[in-house]
């Protein structure tokens, strides 16, 4: 197999898709921040099913990271990533350097206020404008025909759905359900950080979403069910929890907000020692 192809530039970005193109090719855009690992992959092999040429993007955003966040511990491992696209067929990768980016003189923000709004928002103050910034770049720059995202970041996840909507991005938005470990634990490159307690505790939070669920589908009310989903994650030794929600599934509106019949999806943020972990499931 050839090397995987790589720019660093937005020039040779647009250059490469554009080659791709002149044979008629669909383009699957993955926009990630590297530290790759087999959830990245389920989104690649995903976008196969809609695209002929897989794009994939590395770049750590600063903008989504608040001052008391990890952006400089943030794992950076080009090398082994770049090893992981090749051996999985990746056509093209976009690496660009923070100048390429946000040059001097960069002022435009992209804002998405409803959405952001609540849950991680509440708890990440800016991160939300940051991801719709750079996504939108990202967007624009490849102009793919769909981009794909894991469901696992869904506040994330709807919020470009809303952006690209807004702004008449002429992409397609594919979300992938989230990647779990057997015993339920979403696949995250911070599980690397758990203690060996922290990672026996953490698929809780798999199973207290489930037990809210059934809750739900019981026909508790939402308060309620949480509650117990709160006692459960606190029981497994989670804190602080930072928020344990029943949402409707597009617009993230509170629960008792939508209408009866809305699709509705239960969410949770909550620590364990040192490690954030968020997950979140729909209530069929
Ligand atoms: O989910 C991520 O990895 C990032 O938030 C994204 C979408 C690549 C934007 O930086």
């Amino acid at each position: 197999m050839p090397e995987l192809a790589t720019v660093r530039t937005v020039r040779e970005l647009r250059a490469a898709v554009a080659g791709m193109r002149l044979t008629g090719d669909r383009i699957g855009l993955i926009p990630t921040m590297g530290a790759l690992h087999e959830a990245h992959m389920a989104l690649v092999a995903e976008a196969r099913r809609y695209a002929d040429r897989v794009v994939v993007t590395i770049f750590v955003n600063p903008t989504q990271f608040g001052p008391d966040e990890d952006f400089s511990s943030y794992p950076r491992r080009e090398a082994r990533d770049i090893e992981t696209l090749h051996a999985h067929g990746v056509d093209l990768l976009f690496a660009p350097g923070l100048k390429e980016m946000y040059p001097d003189g960069f002022e435009t923000i992209v804002n998405v206020p409803e959405i952001s709004r609540g849950l991680c928002g509440d708890h990440r103050p800016g991160h939300f404008a940051g991801v719709a910034t750079i996504v939108t770049k990202l967007l624009l720059q490849a102009l793919p025909d769909v981009a794909l995202f894991g469901e696992k970041d869904y506040q994330q996840l709807q919020l470009i759905r809303r952006l690209a909507h807004d702004l008449d991005v002429p992409v397609e938005i594919i979300g992938l359900p989230t990647v779990r470990e057997t015993d339920g634990l979403a696949v995250s490159s911070r599980n690397a950080h758990l203690s060996a307690a922290g990672r026996a505790a953490a698929p809780q939070m798999f199973a207290a979403l489930n037990m809210v669920a059934d809750r739900l589908r019981d026909g508790e009310v939402a308060d309620t069910a949480c509650a117990a989903g709160h006692a459960m994650l606190a029981a497994a030794g989670f804190a602080p929890i930072e928020y344990l929600e029943v949402r409707a599934a597009e617009t993230l509106a509170p629960a008792d907000q939508a209408p009866g019949g809305t699709p509705l999806r239960v969410l949770a943020a909550a620590w364990l020692g040192e490690t954030r972990l968020i997950d979140n499931i729909p209530i069929h």
